[in-house]
């Protein structure tokens, strides 16, 4: 019998125009742009700026231009998956919302959290419902409103973070072509370095709890630095060996964007020359789900049909994993 697989078959990525420059932040926190650089590689990152907008607009925008792009209409999608950690409210889930702002009626749709592994973790599900031949038209959406649960008073977190989005559209392939392989990982111990501790059903918010600061990310960045270089360069090794690719073999990697020291690190391990590393943190810093599709959306035009690309990503839980995908479609 043919192997049906999940392919990848348009992505498109959105990002609020206000720029935050190291600059700007220079003057909020005692930091500096060489410090932000040299620890990090980011530059600037985008903020949705305006009442009443929230991760579901970043993620509207992003499907809405995919569909777009691919010529769907949103009665034809089956499923959409959104993986977020700053859903618009804690129920109902943001990707209903998603559906119903860009017009999706006839689907299934339910929200993923797994921190900065996200996407990636909502893209393995996603693929499973289409290699079992049960949907063919699934929309994954990977967005954050990082700005809404950053401290722009701690220096240490709020260089770091931005507000992205992006969603692929994935339909079956019967020709070899689509996602190989998939390995995710969690390790809940990870959760006391990486984390917001108010807000949710231990630490309901109180005037308290706000006057503390506890409704913002917290992060140990030493501690998630320490396992963010292993994790996500062994399991990156992992998928190479497991599917008998050398580094000649891998067209680009696409890793999550949260410092580039940790992208780097990960690139050596895998023995990959700096240009098939795809890298935009300078610009975007780290918006959480929006990494790996802003990446995606920003190198399509250079991927090429057969083209074997490695997904990687690292975040809060803690949660880590890779993917192999053999790329379905020329640049349009
Ligand atoms: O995406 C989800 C997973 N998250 C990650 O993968 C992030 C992993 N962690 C990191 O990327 C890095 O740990 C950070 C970028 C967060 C921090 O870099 P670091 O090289 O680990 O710095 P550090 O935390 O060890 O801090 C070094 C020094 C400290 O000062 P002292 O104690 O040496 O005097 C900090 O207080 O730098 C200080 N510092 C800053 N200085 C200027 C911390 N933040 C800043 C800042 N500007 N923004």
């Amino acid at each position: 019998m043919t192997q049906v697989r999940a392919a990848i078959t348009g992505i498109h990525g959105w990002v609020p125009d206000y720029i935050l420059t190291n600059a700007e932040l220079e003057k909020m926190v005692d930091t500096t742009d060489e410090w932000i650089m040299t620890r990090t590689g980011i530059r600037e990152r985008h903020i949705l700026k305006g009442e009443g907008l929230g991760s579901s607009d970043i993620g509207a925008e992003a499907v809405k231009g995919l569909l777009k792009k691919t010529n769907t209409a949103p009665d034809d999608i089956d499923l959409l998956i959104m993986a977020t950690v700053t859903p618009d409210m804690l129920f109902p889930a943001s990707s209903n919302i998603v559906c119903d702002k860009v017009g999706i009626k006839n689907a299934w749709s339910f929200d993923m959290n797994a921190a900065c592994s996200g996407f990636l973790f909502a893209l393995n599900t996603a693929a499973k419902f289409v290699e079992s031949g049960q949907y063919k038209k699934v929309i994954v959406v990977g967005a954050d409103k990082m700005s809404a649960i950053t401290d722009y008073t701690d220096r240490t977190t709020c260089v770091l973070f931005g507000d992205a989005g992006g969603a692929v559209l994935l339909e079956p392939n019967t020709d070899g072509y689509g996602i190989i392989d998939s390995q995710n990982y969690t390790d809940g111990s990870g959760r006391i370095y990486l984390y917001q501790t108010a807000g949710g059903s231990v630490k309901p918010p109180t005037h308290e709890t706000i006057d503390a600061r506890e409704h913002y990310i917290h992060q140990e960045g030493q501690q998630v630095f320490k396992f963010a270089v292993k994790g996500m360069a062994d399991v990156s090794v992992e998928m190479m060996e497991r599917n008998n690719l050398t580094s000649d073999d891998i067209a680009y990697l696409i890793p999550h964007q949260a410092n580039l020291r940790i992208i780097d690190a990960t690139a050596r391990r895998m023995g990959l020359d700096p240009e098939k590393v795809t890298i935009n943190i300078e610009r975007y810093g780290n918006t959480t789900n929006g990494t790996i599709p802003m990446c995606m959306h920003e190198w399509e035009h250079k991927i090429k049909k057969g083209d074997n690309i490695i997904l990687a990503a690292f975040g809060g839980g803690f949660t880590w994993g890779a993917m192999y995908i053999k790329w379905a479609y020329d640049p349009k």
